[in-house]
């Protein structure tokens, strides 16, 4: 029997990730762009063992029979296919981040899970292998292998990875509006809007053009074209989305109220840009030193709004994903 375990922290993306153009191999229709954040780590256990007959999938202490646990184990067939095994494993996994809420829990989850099985099962992987084998769990995951900001090309299975870019040192402060499961999964969501949304065509070669200007600001440390590109580039996919049939909405009134806040500080002189991924939750990024002040804004706007229990939390740029002890650890 053998068993490693991994820690990994989900990615917001500043461009984002929205369609594949091959959903069997997970590669996506744009490259993205993304702060891997140092709060919310997932922590995942794999132990290989010959006796089991089938995968067991345990998340939060609870043993998973559904889609989820499926999902887990088509990806442990791809690494098993590469490591020329058929033994089945125990995956044991912690969330810390709330699951299918738009917080990215897909991304830390299949990282941490790439690591940890991958070296369960023995493969020797470098970065971009481990990159491209967790983006097969979930296309975000391949962002969260790697520290800080993350670029995501597009490309075939083999150049389609993330990498580490040149950047500033950016704050993301987090505002949790709803903990709760979404009704539409990122998955299933984004191929709706392939399908049936007429702006998915805008969608694609904005984004592109946008992702090359966002590594160039990035390059230069422009923190305001920086900001001005990741609330137009999400606004935008929420535009996309909302073009579908049937029309997915992920954004909430608390969600557009926080959007409206971030404007507000702007006009006050703060550098402050918001964006959000496939929930209700906002993230906004800000130079360090203003991450207070913008937590305590968004902190006042959401106690304002009535049968709304936020949280606030600032993040800044974490880490790749990584081996760690049981108890979590460094190995
Ligand atoms: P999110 O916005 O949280 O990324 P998604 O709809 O993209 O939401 O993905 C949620 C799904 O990701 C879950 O239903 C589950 O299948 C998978 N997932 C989340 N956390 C983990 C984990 N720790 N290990 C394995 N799979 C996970
Ligand atoms: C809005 O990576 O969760 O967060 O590849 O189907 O697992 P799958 O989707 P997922 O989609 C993330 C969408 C997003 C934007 C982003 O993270 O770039
Ligand atoms: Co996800």
């Amino acid at each position: 029997m053998t068993t490693a375990t991994a820690q990994a922290h989900p990615n917001i993306a500043l461009i984002k990730y929205w369609g594949k153009s091959d959903e069997a191999m997970s590669l996506p229709a744009t490259g993205s762009l993304s702060l891997t954040l140092d709060i919310f780590p997932t922590t995942t256990t794999v132990e290989v063992d010959e006796a089991l007959t089938a995968d067991v999938f345990e998340l939060n202490g609870t043993v998973r029979d559904d889609d989820a646990a499926r999902r887990v184990s088509t990806f442990l067939d791809l690494v098993r296919a590469q490591a020329g095994t058929t033994a089945h494993a125990r995956v044991t996994s912690t969330n810390t981040v709330p699951t299918g809420a738009g917080l990215a829990s897909s991304a830390s989850g299949f990282a941490a899970l790439a690591v940890a099985a991958s070296a369960a099962y023995g493969l020797d992987l470098d970065e971009a292998g481990l990159s491209r084998l967790a983006r097969r769990g979930s296309g975000s995951a391949s962002r969260s292998i790697i520290p800080n900001v993350a670029l995501w090309t597009e490309g075939d299975d083999a150049t389609s990875y993330a990498r580490e870019v040149p950047a500033p040192t950016i704050a993301m402060v987090v505002v949790t509006l709803d903990a709760g499961v979404k009704h539409v999964s990122s998955r299933v969501a984004m191929r709706r809007t392939i399908e049936t949304s007429p702006f998915f065509p805008a969608w694609v070669t904005s984004t592109r053009t946008s992702l090359d200007e966002m590594v160039a600001a990035c390059a230069a440390g422009d923190f305001t074209r920086i900001g001005e590109l990741t609330e137009a580039n999400a606004l935008r996919m929420h535009a996309t989305m909302q073009g579908a049939e049937p029309a997915i909405r992920y954004l909430s009134p608390a969600s557009i109220a926080l959007f409206d806040r971030v404007v507000a500080l702007r006009a006050e002189g703060i550098d402050a840009y918001a964006t959000a991924d496939a929930g209700p939750n906002v993230a906004v990024i800000c130079p360090p030193a203003d991450a207070e002040r913008v937590a305590a804004a968004l902190r006042e706007t959401t106690d304002a709004l009535p049968g709304v229990n936020a949280s606030v939390l600032v993040a800044g740029p974490g880490p790749g994903a990584h081996l760690v002890d049981r108890a979590g650890g460094a190995a």
